[in-house]
């Protein structure tokens, strides 16, 4: 069947772990303790809201509703400040020329994040215009490894999901894309992503003849 491509944000288009990082290190130190880059790493992937209550399990404390909050809008002002900046510079090694060949294949293409920012972030970087359909944490209630951001994203390019091709930096992505029976490409380490269905390091990695291969197999 005709094939679709869903892309994840974080860590796939753009590396903005390290502005959330800088974020919540900000809101750590606030409280009090550090957050270092190996207790980021966890949060790849993760709703903002679920990311606070991993922080605040890390800094020892307890927090009113109230508290938890003003603690998640002051932590996403930071972060919008980091990104403020961003322009394509930004975009990771040759995902653009990815995008254009799919464009130019006429296929399909989808965002499937669980971040609330991320139709600002594709329109600072100025590739909003590749994407068919944006599926982000704006528009689910369950986070990944849920497949469900990947399956409203099928639906909306109207791709069965045996015929999506998802790429995930996050073990949790892969799993979400594997439960929704969806061909799942990570991009990062092997030993982090070994769930998926192949692994590149970057998309430097990733040929055309791949692409190519994926959107003519007719295994589904
Ligand atoms: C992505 C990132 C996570 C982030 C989440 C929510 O999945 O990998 O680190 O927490 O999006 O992002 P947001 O922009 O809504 O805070
Ligand atoms: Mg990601």
């Amino acid at each position: 069947g005709k094939k679709g491509f869903i892309f994840d944000l974080d860590g796939v288009i753009v590396d903005t772990a390290k502005y959330h990082y800088l974020a919540w290190k900000k809101l750590a130190n606030q409280l009090g303790f550090e957050f270092t880059p190996e207790q980021n790493e966890m949060f790849k992937g993760v709703s903002r809201k679920r990311c606070l209550n991993i922080l605040l399990d890390i800094g020892g404390i307890k927090a009113s509703q109230e508290q938890f909050d003003t603690w998640m809008v002051d932590k996403n002002d930071d972060y919008l400040e980091y990104i403020d900046n961003m322009d394509e510079s930004e975009i990771l090694p040759d995902v653009k020329k990815t995008l254009q060949y799919l464009k130019e294949n006429n296929i399909p293409i989808a965002l499937g994040s669980a971040s609330k920012n991320a139709q600002p972030i594709l329109e600072k970087v100025g590739l909003l215009h590749y994407f068919d359909t944006i599926v982000d944490g704006n528009h689910v209630t369950k986070a990944k490894p849920d497949p469900e951001v990947f399956l409203i994203a099928a639906q909306a390019i109207r791709i069965t999901p045996e015929n999506c091709i998802v790429f995930e930096d996050s073990l949790a992505g892969i799993q979400a894309a594997n439960s929704a029976n969806m061909i799942s490409v990570g991009i990062g380490e092997h030993t982090i992503l070994k769930d998926a269905d192949f692994v590149f390091k970057d998309f430097t990695q990733i040929s055309l003849e791949f692409l190519e291969k994926l959107i003519n197999s007719k295994k589904s």
